[in-house]
């Protein structure tokens, strides 16, 4: 086991992301090593966002990863694993669960887990990963101006208990992880798209040039997203350059 092999507690925290980063400069932290905690003074989501999570009810942590055998150009195969690892646990309850490209955790058109990835690179080598994962347990009630959180509790009726769930969400991470490490890439490759959200669908989306049609046709090993138009023209995006209306 290597998610999950060692998992320090707080009661609270600024951030799990960056006392994780801090923890790692002071000295070396055991690969999958979990930093997790009840509450997050100053949570941070992507694209300089807030994370929004009520006291004592969601999982907040971080995993301090070090991929070597990934090459830079290709580290967001880490955001395919990982997410693939929290739609294994969600399966475990709920069905229709998505990725919604690049890493949000979907079930129907409502997102229950964010991850935010904080990657140290030297040169074209992975120095460290952290996969900060925020997942909506036990939360019914959301006040930011977060589009369409949901929660297990929300579609379940159920309270879960969370350091229960730790210990299986780690497991389902780690399942992926070892798949990553014995370089399975192409099959968890598969998997990412079979949960894309939207696949092959065509929908409306936005990028700087307008509101268009569009159908995704795949993600590149960047993890750029490649949407093909009705003339058949295909346009490849990074993140934040695409919206999905
Ligand atoms: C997103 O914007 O979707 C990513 C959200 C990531 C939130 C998690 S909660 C644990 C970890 N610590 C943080 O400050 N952020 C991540």
């Amino acid at each position: 086991m290597i998610i999950g092999s060692k998992k320090i507690y707080y009661k609270n925290l600024s951030s799990t992301n960056t006392y994780c980063a801090s923890l790692q400069k002071k000295g070396k932290l055991q690969e999958g090593t979990i930093i997790h905690t009840n509450f997050q003074t100053a949570g941070r989501g992507q694209m300089g966002n807030t994370w929004e999570s009520e006291t004592d009810k969601n999982l907040l942590f971080s995993i301090i990863l070090y991929p070597f055998s990934i090459k830079a150009q290709n580290q967001f195969i880490i955001s395919k694993t990982i997410s693939l690892g929290i739609c294994d646990f969600l399966e475990r309850y709920l069905r229709n669960i998505f990725i919604k490209w690049p890493n949000d955790i979907y079930i129907n058109n409502d997102k229950i887990a964010g991850i935010l990835f904080e990657n140290s690179l030297i040169q074209d080598e992975i120095e460290y990963a952290i996969a900060g994962i925020g997942l909506n347990v036990n939360q019914e009630k959301f006040i930011s101006n977060a589009p369409n959180p949901t929660s297990l509790k929300i579609l379940t009726g159920i309270s879960f208990d969370l350091n229960d769930i730790l210990s299986v969400l780690s497991k389902d991470l780690d399942n992926r992880y070892e798949q990553l490490k014995y370089d399975r890439i192409s099959q968890i490759g598969n998997e990412y798209i079979s949960h894309l959200y939207r696949y092959n669908q065509w929908s409306e989306y936005k990028d700087s040039k307008g509101i268009f049609d569009g159908r995704i046709l795949s993600v590149t090993d960047a993890g750029r997203l490649q949407i093909e138009d009705r003339s058949g023209r295909i346009y490849e995006y990074g993140f934040k350059e695409v919206d999905f209306l």
